[in-house]
């Protein structure tokens, strides 16, 4: 996710104003910032890879400045570097630019374009955005908010951005789906990705809305609306402490990143299912197609969490393209000897890119000659780089060490990548495909409204907290949920977790069984329903407490059990995407029950970057 800062005032503090703005968003994680400013009827700018305390020593020699923009940048097209960081000038050095978000038709723009003459410095969608509005600016001779309003009717995608020119007289915001947010202080503006970077510069606050643009000067602000007229607004006071601005208000990152998954498994989707025609589009891939669809067999290696997801894309795959998939844990992977060739098609599946197990079998897969897919978040991370091909989940930054939204962003990416094969593979036509289509789009709905109904769950795990063991249990596809549902409660609660296949329960784990070992069923109706409630009641039998996660209100099912979630409906096949979400709930809550830091639980690292 990144960040953006913006000053504009009578004081020359603009550029320590806007560097301790970036400080302050250094929590959203970044790869690389920058700041830009007007001089002498010149764009300036400054930039670095790495911490902002890079940037900061660049700017030292920087005079005082009554405007300047700045960013953290968390890559999501072309690595992280000093000539992808923001902001970007464009061209003809106008006007610079810092972006958040993901502008979908950048190849098309950028194609455009360069028709006209445009060069580009960079990979980033940014610096078309930057040189799209620059040809409007001066193909129809505009004003800088003119040339803002008219070049973003031609842009698709999601955008918070501060623009300035060389006048060094203004700034012009304007966004679409990605928050941006205007301090008003005295005689100074302050803008920033959040409220972050306006604590303690000023009391009110105004929070753009999507399609408005902003014009800053240091004595006026004035808000336009989607027609480009001036409309009023209304400043609201801000009352936040810092702390509260990073986690938005929620417990915790945990927390916040669990109620992010609305957005983020949707920018996951984003422009990858709207692609003309019925295809799916994965331009990460495209280029290894022919290699993945005449794969002998498909290796997915990953640990923990990513494991857990590498399961799940075990049955999509195979349930929808019949190619064989072998899921590994990546630490074991590399020394049972695999069985690999050039016939294969590895894929390592990592939030970080960075662990080192996972990053160490992708090596030697590669040196088998089998075709390297990553399946990542951190854009140019090592694990992204080693691939020969991949897909980023775009779930911006995870804070917390328990993984939540990456997850879900992994198996969005899952579903999407076994749907693509299926339907070039002929396995699915167009109506399975349409229907896919059409129940991956409703996804992001489903999990809020899941996210709506987190007091319920919560008061279920205020109810099951004061419980020592607990077993998790799921047939066919529920079974990886279960398994991500147990670690996700052991991981941040301490609380012994384990999960079984529903059917093993019969070969031993149910010895385990008495009041005080509550199980939790991961139990969708699906083909395995009737199955799941048959273990489900031999449980209760056994004076067990259950809780079940399901799809359905089955009244044999609410009298079987003590507590019962139900999630919205969806496809078989798209089912952990929504009943993974109440478990994350519920350990949530049940480790804050236990005064847990649920951030950063004790042992564990967010990233494992050593064997
Ligand atoms: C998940 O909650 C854990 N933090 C951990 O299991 C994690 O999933 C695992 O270390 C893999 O990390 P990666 O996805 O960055 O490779």
């Amino acid at each position: 996710m990144c960040g953006i800062v913006g000053y504009i005032g009578h004081d020359n503090t603009a550029i320590k104003t806007v560097l301790k703005g970036l400080y302050r968003l250094e929590y959203r994680g970044y790869d690389s910032a920058g700041l830009a400013y007007a001089e002498s009827g010149q764009i300036k700018i400054k930039r670095a890879k790495g911490a902002v305390s890079g940037l900061n020593d660049k700017c030292k020699q920087i005079g005082p400045q009554t405007l300047a923009i700045g960013h953290t940048r968390w890559a999501t097209h072309g690595k992280p570097s000093e000539e992808n960081a923001h902001p970007h000038v464009s061209f003809k050095r106008e006007l610079a630019l810092v972006h958040n978000g993901i502008i979908e038709n950048y190849k098309y723009l950028k194609e455009i374009l360069k028709d006209e003459g445009y060069i580009f410095s960079s990979e980033t969608d940014t610096e078309v955005l930057a040189n799209w509005i620059e040809h409007a600016k001066l193909r129809y001779d505009l004003a800088l908010e003119d040339a803002v309003h008219e070049a973003l009717k031609g842009v698709h995608g999601a955008y918070a951005i501060a623009v300035l020119d060389s006048t060094g007289q203004k700034i012009v915001c304007a966004k679409k789906s990605s928050p941006l947010a205007i301090g008003i202080g005295e005689k100074e503006y302050i803008i920033g990705s959040d409220a972050t970077p306006i604590i303690g510069m000023a009391k009110d606050v105004i929070y753009l809305e999507d399609d408005q643009i902003a014009v800053v000067t240091k004595d006026d602000l004035k808000i336009r609306d989607i027609d480009n007229n001036d409309t009023s607004y209304k400043a609201e006071k801000l009352l936040l402490d810092l702390q509260a601005v990073e986690k938005k208000g929620f417990d915790s990152f945990m927390m916040k990143e669990i109620n992010e998954q609305p957005e983020t498994v949707a920018d996951c989707l984003r422009g990858r299912l709207t692609a003309p025609g019925p295809e799916i589009a994965l331009g990460g891939i495209e280029a290894v197609m022919p290699s993945l669809l005449r794969a002998r067999k498909i290796i997915i290696v990953a640990c923990g969490t990513s494991w857990h997801s590498a399961l799940i894309g075990k049955y999509m795959i195979e349930g929808l393209t019949r190619i064989p998939v072998e899921v590994d844990y990546a630490s074991e992977f590399r020394y049972r000897r695999p069985i690999i060739d050039s016939e294969d098609v590895v894929i390592g599946i990592t939030q970080s890119g960075e662990t080192a197990d996972t990053k160490a079998a992708l090596e030697l897969a590669k040196t088998k000659g089998a075709l390297i897919l990553g399946i990542v978040n951190v854009v140019g991370s090592s694990i992204a780089r080693l691939s020969h091909a991949g897909i980023y989940t775009h779930s911006g930054v995870e804070v917390g060490v328990a993984s939540t939204k990456a997850f879900t962003g992994q198996v969005a990416a899952l579903s999407l990548l076994a749907i693509k094969l299926a339907y070039r593979l002929g396995y699915i036509d167009d109506e399975k495909l349409m229907d896919l289509k059409d129940a991956l789009e409703e996804i992001p709905s489903q999990i809020q409204e899941i996210l709506d109904d987190s007091t319920a769950i919560e008061g279920i795990a205020d109810i099951f907290s004061q419980y020592e063991d607990f077993l998790f249990l799921g047939r066919g596809i529920s079974f990886p949920v279960a398994l991500e549902g147990a670690l996700k409660l052991k991981e941040i609660s301490y609380i012994h977790a384990e999960a079984y296949p529903a059917g093993e329960m019969k070969h031993g784990p149910i010895a385990l069984i008495d009041e005080a070992c509550p199980s939790i069923f991961v139990m969708p109706k699906d083909n395995t329903y009737g199955k799941t409630l048959s273990n489900l009641q031999e449980i209760k039998a056994r004076s067990g407490r259950v809780i079940a996660i399901t799809d359905v209100v089955d009244e044999d099912l609410v009298n079987s059990v003590d507590a019962v979630v139900v999630v919205p409906k969806t496809l078989p096949e798209l089912t952990p995407l929504l009943t993974t979400v109440p478990l994350q709930i519920f350990s949530h809550r049940v480790a804050i029950k236990r005064s847990r830091n649920v951030d950063k639980p004790r042992n564990l690292a967010k990233s494992v970057t050593v064997e």
